[in-house]
């Protein structure tokens, strides 16, 4: 892997997506287009060996890649491809094979990557084409093969002849080079052609005048190429994400109902016999067990869920990790960093913001539990509300184990509530109570005997 090396041409202006955001940073598949791109880059170059040149929001494009260690290399004013791969040149390396990638390709295989770089490597060209043999080749490139089945040029659809583009092999703008002729011959494209630009597509010639021979690959699957300049076609790359996550959920055991309407990030995994019903979205980094179900129209985003759990409908769950056998919902809102212990049932209208609630504890219905520790197999009754906020500061609420709290409790934090304790319903509870004890903070029901039948007569 080390004398591998990538660079990904990403500084153009993607125009035509009509927006503020640079194109590579719009996202199919729950990531950004470049992310993909760089992700495949990694799996046959170290990060130190992979350079996208960027341009068009390069400040953004540059944060989101600095988490993966790769290298960036500007091309502030972009004039071809040509001129973009040589802005790499000063941070790759001169040595071993370069793969040039785009950054708005992203739905190309690694597998397509590998078996392009093994042809290369195991042939005396001076690069290997990536090509597609398609019925309608559109504007793309031409790849014009000569009598020994080598490639002898590329020639873009703007200068190409009637017969060329008749020619039905396309040039997918993917290439393996040898690193140390590229960059010696590389200063020799010019920009003498209809758009005045540096061609990557001239390099062919260049290298044939020089005797050496540039090959081709055709591609299997012709949907990896395609490239995004809309947003109709994000959406189209987006849907074949989706897809190819879907059946390999599938295959790996998940049953998905109508998966069409359900929509995974590429990074979700899920255990065998878990049910996923229509229009769930599992979003980021989460992770769902085995024998769980799904319930329709639930988001799930970077969280964990054990197995043997049930979501019912309609559930909103973020950072979040759940216990095996909890039962969630229905439209229950699960918000951020929540811890959720095994056989815990968490109901409807039941909010938990920045809460632990340990194993066997309930909450049913209709409360609000936030900034909280609640011991296993507490009870929170029917509209329960921590008053965690007192306008300036947030503060705990504590609740031991084996607590009991009546309905529509209000609990004003910071305060604890011990093992064993109860509140009784209605309660305003502004002080701890201790292990065991009752507490009762409302006003005293008071019956006025024939007040009503006063009332009447006075009226
Ligand atoms: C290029 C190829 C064409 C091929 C097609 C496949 C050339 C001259 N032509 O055409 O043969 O069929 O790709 O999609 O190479 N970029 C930069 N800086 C630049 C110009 C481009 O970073 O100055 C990047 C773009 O962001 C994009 C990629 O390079 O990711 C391809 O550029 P694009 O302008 O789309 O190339 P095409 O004209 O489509
Ligand atoms: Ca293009």
């Amino acid at each position: 892997m080390a004398d591998q090396s990538v660079v990904i041409l990403a500084a153009g202006f993607g125009t035509r997506m009509k927006s503020q955001t640079a194109k590579v940073l719009h996202r199919a598949g729950g990531l950004s287009l470049i992310e993909h791109v760089v992700r495949t880059a990694l799996t046959v170059a170290p990060p130190s060996n992979v350079v996208a040149v960027i341009g068009h929001q390069a400040e953004s494009v540059a944060s989101t890649l600095a988490p993966f260690g790769v290298r960036t290399a500007l091309q502030s004013n972009p004039q071809g491809t040509g001129h973009a791969l040589r802005c790499a040149r000063e941070q790759a390396p001169r040595t071993g094979l370069l793969t040039v990638l785009y950054g708005d390709v992203p739905f190309l295989s690694r597998a397509t990557v590998e078996r392009l770089i093994a042809q290369q490597s195991e042939s005396d060209a001076a690069a290997t084409v990536l090509t597609a043999m398609l019925d309608d080749p559109a504007a793309y490139g031409r790849i014009v093969r000569g009598q020994n089945g080598g490639v002898e040029a590329i020639v873009e659809y703007k200068a190409a002849s009637e017969a060329q583009r008749k020619i039905n092999e396309i040039n997918s703008g993917i290439y393996c080079f040898r690193a140390d002729l590229l960059w010696k011959h590389i200063d020799e494209i010019t920009t003498n052609n209809p758009a005045g630009e540096y061609y990557l597509t001239d390099m062919v010639e260049i290298f044939r005048r020089h005797g050496y021979r540039v090959d081709g690959q055709i591609m299997a699957d012709t949907r990896e190429l395609l490239g995004i300049n809309t947003r109709v076609e994000l959406a189209a790359i987006d849907s074949l994400f989706r897809e190819r996550k879907n059946r390999q959920l599938m295959l790996d055991g998940a049953t998905l109902e109508r998966p069409d309407t359900i929509c995974a990030d590429v990074d979700v995994t899920i255990g065998q016999d878990t049910i996923v019903e229509s229009g769930v979205r599992l979003l980021g980094a989460t992770t769902i067990g085995a024998n769980c179900r799904i319930g329709a129209g639930s988001i799930i985003a970077n969280s964990t869920v054990a197995d043997g759990v049930v979501i019912a409908p309609y559930s909103v769950i973020e950072d979040t990790a759940i216990g095996a056998e909890a039962r969630i919902g229905p439209f229950a809102r699960l918000r951020m960093k929540n811890q959720v212990g095994a056989h815990v049932h968490i109901g409807n209208f039941v909010e938990l913001k920045n809460t632990r609630i340990a194993d066997g504890a309930k909450a049913n219905h209709l409360a609000y539990l936030g900034d909280s520790n609640i011991g296993a197999k507490t009870n929170i009754g029917a509209g329960t509300i921590t008053c965690n906020y007192d306008g300036k500061l947030k503060h705990p609420t504590t609740i031991g184990t084996g607590v009991f709290v009546g309905s529509n409790s209000t609990l004003v934090a910071p305060v604890t509530l011990e093992d064993d304790s109860y509140v009784g319903a209605a309660s305003i509870i502004t002080e701890n109570v201790p292990a065991g004890a009752l507490a009762i903070g409302r006003a005293r029901q008071v019956n006025k005997a024939g007040w009503g039948a006063k009332k009447k007569k006075s009226s």
